[in-house]
């Protein structure tokens, strides 16, 4: 199941679903839409298909996947569900929360997918043909996100097709991504909880749901545990510079509100929603050998800001000699 010629792009339809169940439930891989980014699926019960998945990304197999359940009571035989995550997981789910728990005893999850660790993350994506994939594949579905290992995340099916053609099968299209950033890692097995990643959903929207303030875990200088916390990552092949109010020559200039002199515009209303949605379908299209670096204008740090400049401070972050 390792060779394969040309992706096939499929529009989602029940058919096509089906088939895609198929090819997860024989251990082979599908990249499918969520909400967030597409995924690059397969069956999180089976070491053969995680390591599948590795290999496919080229993603160091110490950087733990995400186990994707189209239901709560799907999520519970993997994890443990405390009061905290219940009642996140009833204001979030299905949508851009993945929660960080302690691995059931009894967890089929795939010790491959979680790294080792005693800890499993899952989350319900809020896309309609996510769900109905999960349902049909009767198991949960680790998926980081279907591009190769630190590169720019795919918010649309061709961005699939442009870096994993011939590695994998398949993709389901279901369209653009609504969010376009990834979702917002939370680790409950700590107290206080602990935010691995900025994402779909905001820091404060999690505080007032836990009635206490989470633990920023982002800036910390101790050895990674979130592969979002590794210095490159999301990076375009072009330099990207940070907090640009002018392009300088042979710059292309990623705007934001008001900007007369900018080749794209994440969002020329200034709606940081918006912006997010653009993100790294804006990134990939001004990636080209015509431009000498892409620089990309201030975007304000609140809201769904924090997960843009997150993902942009990544993608400016020096390489690693690789
Ligand atoms: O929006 C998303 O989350 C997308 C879509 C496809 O669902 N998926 C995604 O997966 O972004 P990935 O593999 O690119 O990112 C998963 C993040 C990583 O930062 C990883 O380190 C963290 O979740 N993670 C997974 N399991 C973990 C664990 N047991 N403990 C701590 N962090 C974990
Ligand atoms: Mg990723």
């Amino acid at each position: 199941m390792s060779q394969h010629s040309r992706i096939e792009i499929l529009s989602a339809s029940p058919a096509a679903i089906a088939r895609a169940a198929r090819e997860l439930a024989e251990g082979g891989l599908v990249a499918f839409p969520t909400e967030t980014v597409y995924g690059l699926g397969g069956d999180a019960t089976s070491d053969l298909a995680v390591a599948a998945i590795f290999k496919a990304k080229g993603r160091p197999s110490f950087n733990p996947l995400i186990a994707h359940v189209s239901s709560l009571d799907q999520a519970a035989a993997l994890v443990e569900i405390g009061a905290d995550a219940h009642r996140l997981a009833e204001r979030f789910w299905p949508g851009p929360l993945t929660l960080v728990l302690k691995r059931r005893a009894a967890s089929p999850v795939s010790l491959l997918a979680s790294a080792g660790l005693d800890s499993v993350a899952v989350r319900m994506p809020d896309h309609p043909t996510a769900l109905a994939l999960i349902k049909a594949a009767g198991r949960p579905l680790a998926a980081p996100s279907a591009n190769l290992s630190g590169r720019v995340s795919p918010t649309r099916a061709d961005h699939v097709a442009q870096c994993l053609d011939g590695r994998i099968a398949m993709v389901l299209d279901g369209g653009p991504c609504r969010v376009g950033v990834e979702s917002t890692v939370l680790d409950l097995t700590e107290e206080p909880p602990t935010l691995l990643r900025p994402g779909g959903v905001t820091a404060e929207e999690l505080e007032a749901v836990l009635g206490r303030p989470l633990r920023r875990a982002l800036e910390t200088p101790d050895a990674p545990r979130s592969p979002g916390q590794l210095a490159s990552h999301y990076a375009p092949s072009l330099p990207v510079r940070l907090d640009a109010l002018a392009a300088e020559p042979g710059e292309a200039l990623l705007g934001f509100g008001i900007a007369p002199e900018c080749v794209l515009n994440l969002s020329p209303k200034g709606d940081l929603d918006e912006a997010a949605a653009h993100l790294f379908a804006m990134l990939r299209a001004l990636d080209r050998p015509d431009y000498l670096g892409i620089a990309v204008m201030p975007i304000p740090e609140r809201g769904l800001g924090l997960a843009i400049n997150d993902r942009l401070k990544r993608a400016a972050a020096p390489r690693s000699p690789s």
